[in-house]
């Protein structure tokens, strides 16, 4: 049986799990696959650290260059993540005719064409499966199983961290921090947990499977991102009243020629599968012409789930290198250059809560109602919550609205607030 060489950069949360999954299954994949993968080299900075996973003898190294070079590694892991030295070995290592597997969404978000190009300039495969989702295949559903569909949507619950913060939450009124702690505990959040509770690493994410949707990849700046960090708990429980559940969503959508792409809390209908999707469980709900809504569900985020991905995706380059064949062209998005383009912002009709902290006196719904109609947005339930939270003279009144343009909305906030009816900013969430 033919042997393939692999070789892992970063030995971390990911990629001691890849490490960990070769080894352990190393017999299982041979026998599926028809190709012995063989664990060459692991490089890090810190190889003294105990990962909880016993790398062969003379395997482990902090020359990383010196693993890319190795002409018996033929697939270089690349599990460092962010965009600075990761970016360098990404690029050396396909330039050095090697094949790359990556689970860095970052990279791929802001980079993802010069690493899509120079993959295809020197005949490598460079795939990315883990880079969304973490331990559910998605990629590999656009790329392979809708292949044949013209994907309409695709609603995505696609950070563990803030879907595990925003479940515990409103399962045990817990604190955001506290929360927040534990996923890092966890090995969910980023280094950088901004990146998941700003809503970036969901933005990240959104991009890439937008690039494979629809051949267009917005940059970041070019994406609607609102987080949770600001999420108040008494929005959590409004939402509950009316039978919803706020979730982070990543929304990759077509219209015609424009493209919506966004992350935006939520409120999901109790009754939604995608509300079900609770803790570090992602999600991801796709609309295909021929298909119809499909969903896949699994661990977002974590060491073995997102080490899975990875191996699935050595899997299949390694089967690819030893029947002689490298497939970029099937790998990575196929561009359609000017095809579509990014909807604007206020064009993108949706349901909205609304939250006011509205003065308790005669008129003053009346006046947020009459501000509301003018701009051609309606009602659809209120709810005054008497007595419950804000200051004595102001009470908290929520609003759902039916369908209604961004636009519009945007326009009657901010006549109502300059109206003086409310004692702080309103609140508005996008509803599904
Ligand atoms: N920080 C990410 C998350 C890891 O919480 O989902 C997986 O991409």
């Amino acid at each position: 049986m033919k042997e393939i060489g692999v070789g892992i950069l970063g030995f971390g949360t990911v990629g001691a799990g890849v490490a960990e999954g070769l080894l352990r299954n190393r017999k299982l994949m041979a026998e599926r696959l028809g190709v012995d993968i063989a664990l060459k080299g692991i490089a890090d900075l810190d190889i003294t650290t105990d990962r909880g996973v016993a790398a062969p003898d003379g395997v482990l190294t902090t020359d990383a260059p010196a693993v890319i070079a190795d002409p018996d590694i033929r697939i270089v892991v690349e599990t460092i993540g962010g965009t600075g030295v990761a970016r360098k070995f990404v690029m050396d290592a396909l330039n050095a005719g090697k094949c790359v597997v990556t689970a860095n969404k970052k990279l791929l978000a802001e980079h993802g064409r010069e690493i899509f190009d120079t993959a295809a300039k020197n005949g490598v495969d460079i795939y990315f499966g883990a880079s969304v989702g973490g331990g559910i295949p998605i990629i590999r559903v656009l790329r392979e199983g809708l292949a044949g569909n013209q994907i309409e949507s695709v609603h995505g619950i696609l950070n563990g961290t803030c879907n595990y913060i925003l479940t515990r939450m409103e399962n045990e009124g817990a604190g955001f921090d506290a929360v927040l702690k534990d996923a890092q505990r966890l090995g969910y959040a980023e280094a950088d947990p901004s990146l998941d509770i700003d809503g970036f690493d969901t933005a990240h994410k959104a991009c890439i499977l937008a690039a494979l949707a629809y051949g267009f990849q917005p940059t970041l700046d070019q994406v609607q991102v609102e987080g949770i960090r600001n999420l108040d708990g008494m929005d959590v429980r409004y939402a509950a009243d009316f039978g919803y559940r706020i979730k982070l969503l990543a929304v990759v959508a077509r219209d015609g020629d424009e493209v919506e792409v966004g992350v935006h809390p939520t409120l999901v209908p109790f009754t939604h599968m995608l509300a079900s999707v609770n803790g570090v469980f992602n999600a991801a709900m796709v609309k295909g012409d021929m298909s119809d809504y499909t969903m896949y569900y699994g661990r977002g985020a974590g060491r073995a789930p997102t080490a899975s991905t990875v191996v699935g995706d050595i899997g299949d380059i390694a089967r690819n290198l030893a029947h002689g064949e490298t497939r970029y062209t099937r790998a990575v998005p196929s561009y359609a250059e000017g095809k579509v383009r990014l909807r604007a912002a206020g064009d993108i009709a949706s349901a909205f809560y609304l939250r006011f902290m509205l003065a308790d006196r005669p008129g003053a719904f009346g006046t947020v109602a009459t501000i509301l109609g003018r701009h051609d947005v309606s009602i659809s339930a209120a709810s005054q919550k008497a007595g419950a939270e804000g200051a004595a003279e102001h009470v908290p009144v929520v609003a759902l609205t039916h369908k209604a343009k961004a636009s519009n909305l945007d326009a009657a906030l901010a006549e109502i607030k300059a109206s003086g009816v409310l004692a702080a900013d309103p609140t508005r969430l996008r509803m599904l």
